[in-house]
């Protein structure tokens, strides 16, 4: 059996009793930790933790990992991102400082279309070793589980090369990946005089071919104005639930027209974006927590930073009871950043939460807003040992608010480092 043992670790943040889903939003201020503890990993996963005092003798002999002056938390699990795309967009972005806004610049044919024509014309291998660099670079800041989305591809084949591409990346790289089909990311032009082709094209090939070949946990719309309709996202939505597949959706991004009760009555995982939200979509969510019933919040807070657009209410949700996630969005157009440590810092500068919550919404919480629960998102014996070891860092608060630079020294997924520091050396 292969053993590992960290050894004074300033702390172990994020110690949870097995079972827990997700952490409800009043109580999303308590981190539970372990001060000057260990923790010994067996066959990549955790098998056991506790503080110093606590250790056995017979520990001795393992491989050790000295982690004095370190934090050890679960590492980040990131549930909604684009990291497969053809192209950065960045002539989009000096657009944008001129004035122009996101919907303006699709509007010119820009956008989601523009990534669709590059993408179209990349072929898999090109698009696999881009997206490999990618989350190298993302597991790397700390990330060790990743939801991945289609939705440029925007044709039967397209969108069929994006999934494939994810699948081969879910068996190159440690991490966990989640493919979601997101077909109605934006019209194709081929389909401008006929949205309802489109539609049936999703709802009677696209997904049961996904389906059929196993290449999605997941289905998403873009449910917004100029994009799709609530309407429409519901016949994602029935048609990805009669073939097993529940909704993650992009809704409240611009606009709120009703896209959360949909998803809450389509019984979606995750509702995300949330940018625009009013008192009614804040309530609905709020009974269907009360009824068990809730889609996991996910906000994103660096596509707010980027698109200079009003960062998701945090607070808000959190009052509510409603368990918070995080993720990054990452998107040559809204967001061109995979690093969920400026997420960590944008949530607590911008959207005021506390650094615990933040924690929590970025570990547990995002990991139940990909079903990855049970595997990840906390220190409990049984999980998966994919952690982070902090630099010497001061506190845990100083992780979000020395914004901008990096805090982390090594990372572990499945008890293997996938980046290497002075913890290890
Ligand atoms: O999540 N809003 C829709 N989709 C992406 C942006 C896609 C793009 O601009 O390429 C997002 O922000
Ligand atoms: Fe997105």
């Amino acid at each position: 059996m292969e053993r590992l043992l960290i050894i004074n670790a300033k702390a172990l943040v994020g110690v949870r009793p097995k079972g827990l889903r997700s952490v409800p939003g009043r109580s999303m201020g308590e981190l539970p930790h372990v001060a000057d503890a260990w923790l010994l990993i067996e066959d990549g996963r955790i098998s056991d933790l506790g503080p110093m005092s606590a250790l056995a003798d017979s520990m001795e002999g393992h491989r050790v990992i000295d982690a004095r002056g370190r934090y050890v938390l679960p590492g980040w699990c990131d549930p909604h991102t684009h990291t497969v795309h053809a192209a950065s967009r960045e002539e989009e972005f000096v657009h944008k400082i001129k004035g122009l806004t996101y919907q303006e610049i699709a509007a010119r044919g820009g956008g989601i279309l523009n990534s669709a024509n590059t993408l179209r014309r990349m072929s898999e291998d090109e698009l696999f070793v881009k997206a490999k660099a990618r989350l190298e670079r993302m597991m790397a800041q700390g990330t060790v589980a990743v939801e991945i989305k289609s939705g440029y591809g925007l044709s039967l084949e397209s969108e069929l090369k994006m999934l494939r591409v994810v699948k081969r990346l879910k068996e190159a790289l440690p991490l966990q990946v989640k493919a979601t089909l997101l077909a109605a990311h934006a019209l194709p032009l081929e389909f401008k005089d006929d949205r309802r082709g489109y539609l049936d094209l999703i709802v009677n090939e696209l997904i049961p071919q996904v389906h059929r070949d196993g290449l999605a946990d997941f289905v998403d719309a873009f449910c917004e104005t100029n994009y799709f309709t609530v309407e429409e996202m519901e016949r994602v939505l029935e048609a990805g639930a009669a073939h097993g597949l529940s909704g993650k959706v992009h809704v409240n991004q611009f606009t709120s027209i009703g896209g959360i009760e949909a998803a809450i009555k389509h019984q979606a995982l995750s509702v995300d974006h949330l940018e625009v939200m009013t008192e009614e979509d804040l309530d609905a969510l709020a009974l269907a927590h009360a009824n068990g019933q809730a889609p996991i919040p996910t906000l994103l807070p660096s596509c707010s930073f980027f698109l200079r657009i009003p960062y998701g209410p945090a607070r808000q949700l959190m009052d509510r009871d409603l368990p918070v996630a995080l993720a990054t969005d990452f998107n040559p157009g809204t967001t061109p950043s995979g690093n969920m440590n400026f997420v960590l810092s944008l949530a607590c500068i911008q959207g005021r939460m506390l650094p615990e919550e933040a924690i929590n919404a970025m570990t547990l919480n995002s990991a139940a807003a990909m079903d990855l629960t049970g595997e990840l998102g906390s220190l409990t014996p049984g999980k998966r040992a994919s952690l982070i070891i902090t630099k010497e860092i001061p506190s845990l608060a100083f992780l979000p608010y020395a914004f901008g630079d990096d805090h982390i020294d090594t990372v572990l997924i499945d008890g293997t480092p996938v980046r290497s520091g002075a913890a290890i050396a």
